[in-house]
């Protein structure tokens, strides 16, 4: 990675710990999903920025990979445990970071559990460290807190233009050997969970990618897919996003159905914890330094 293309990247770093700093006063009983989604997605092109994927508002026992329908009327509730996932695109560099917050002040525990594995592994990830051994050190974490990390959750390796960028680290102690690089990018991201320690997804999908930008050939929904090359490319986007522009709810989700047939595009369903659990997460994107690694959204 070159200097400019390593500068986008702190910068997409630092627009998304900003913004998640800023967004934690949207967090309150009563408050629209929606608004707070749009509201961030809002801050974040008022940085100049854009959404590396759709703000995820995922609450209690939804682990990730919500985020409010168009028009949904959905708000926070009393007790709520609501964790909110955002990221930032610069230049094609990608960052993601993520918080818990707990408004019923019961489960302290429990957000505190998945805050500290995830400093632990911010410390322990170093050059010649794999993957399986960080999933190893955030099960060991949340384990001696009481709970159970989520196991088929993980973070990944972020390239430029590429969210998940084939490597995973695990929450949960693995053999795979990949080892960190210097240079090398990662989104670090546990979720600890007071459940059964998995998650299955939900028939609801909000969230979408495209896999081939360029093989889009159906009649009908060529135009919603040039939309969407044209302002997302392959990063992940909301149903909600095309409805604005689109307004037909009826072309816009026979185009999703139609795209998802033909493997054009991919859907990312809302995940439950199987046991109906709480979840928590929290997140960051971590540089992999000579020695260390460094938080890019601290
Ligand atoms: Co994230």
């Amino acid at each position: 990675m070159d200097s400019t293309e390593l500068d986008s990247f702190r910068q997409a770093g630092k627009i998304a710990s900003k913004i998640r700093e800023e967004s934690k006063r949207l967090i309150i009983v009563g408050e629209s999903l929606l608004d707070i989604a749009e509201t961030v997605e809002q801050m974040i092109k008022e940085e100049g920025a854009n959404a590396a994927f759709p703000v995820t508002i995922s609450i209690n026992d939804i682990a990730a990979h919500y985020t409010p329908e168009f028009e949904s009327s959905l708000a926070i509730g009393e007790k709520d445990l609501v964790k909110v996932d955002l990221g930032i695109e610069v230049n094609g560099a990608l960052s993601d970071t993520a918080y818990s917050i707990d408004l019923s002040g019961e489960n302290e525990a429990l957000t505190n559990a998945s805050l500290n594995a995830l400093e632990l592994a911010i410390k322990t990830i170093k050059p010649g460290v794999s993957v399986g051994e960080i999933g190893g050190v955030i099960e060991q974490s949340i384990r001696s807190a009481g709970f159970k990390p989520i196991s088929n959750l993980s973070g990944h390796m972020i390239k430029s233009n590429e969210l998940h960028a084939g490597i995973d680290i695990p929450n949960i102690k693995t053999s795979d050997p990949y080892q960190f690089k210097e240079g090398d990018i990662f989104a670090v991201e546990p979720f600890a969970t007071n459940g059964a320690g998995h998650v299955e997804d939900l028939e609801q999908v909000e969230i979408f990618s495209l896999y081939m930008p360029s093989s889009i050939k159906m009649r009908q929904s060529r135009k919603i897919a040039e939309y969407v090359v044209k302002n997302y490319g392959t990063l992940p986007f909301a149903e909600r996003w095309i409805r604005k522009e689109f307004k037909s709810r009826l072309l816009v989700s026979a185009a999703l159905r139609e795209m998802l047939q033909s493997h054009l595009l991919r859907g990312y369903p809302a995940l439950r914890e199987v046991g109906r659990g709480l979840v928590s997460q929290f997140e960051h994107t971590i540089l992999v330094t000579k020695d260390g690694c460094e938080a890019l959204t601290r």
